[in-house]
């Protein structure tokens, strides 16, 4: 009799053992569907160099899981009042999604142009809207300058400066 008890006894706390670690295991699959991802944590601020750009090219950067666009303009290009100067020269940043349903518009540099392809839509240099569907500009993301680098996430005086006057979408 005892020795039936105490197999009891055994299988009772090794099956509350299993359930225990099972427990644990969910808990922690669960705590880690729920954590942000590492690259959306690291994703609050994106820092970019500035003097890698190249002339009227498109540089895409990355901030909270946004495509961002940078284009360094040249002197032949058309000055805005949304362009952001940074040692001389201008700069347009903008949020890679067009204003119409988020689609990424491509720049073409020849045409000195953003085209969406999935209905046509286009933007000048400044993110103007130079063709519908989309009614409003390319949105400019909130950043700061630091020096010759540019801090996605932050509100500097020259965000703050364009928020100001409305040019911000
Ligand atoms: S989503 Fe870009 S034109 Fe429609």
């Amino acid at each position: 009799m005892a020795v039936e008890k105490e197999r009891r006894d055994f299988l009772g706390m090794a099956l509350g053992g299993f359930t225990a670690i099972g427990g644990i295991a969910a808990l922690g699959a669960a705590k880690k569907t729920w954590d942000p991802l590492p690259s959306v944590k690291a994703a609050g601020f994106t820092v970019v160099d500035l003097t890698q750009m190249q002339e009227n090219q498109v540089t895409i950067e990355k901030w909270r899981g946004k495509p961002i666009f940078i284009l360094k303009k040249g002197a032949d290009m058309k000055t805005n009042e949304r362009d952001v100067v940074v040692d001389g020269t201008r700069y347009f940043v903008a949020i890679g999604l067009c204003t119409h349903l988020g689609c990424i518009p491509a720049y073409y540099p020849d045409q000195h142009k953003f085209i969406c392809a999935c209905h046509g839509g286009q933007f000048g240099t400044s993110g103007e809207v130079l063709k519908a569907p989309p009614q409003k500009p390319l949105v400019i993301p909130p950043f700061k300058i630091d020096g010759t680098k540019l801090v996605l996430g932050e509100e500097g005086p020259e965000y703050q400066e364009l928020k100001s006057k409305n040019l911000i979408a």
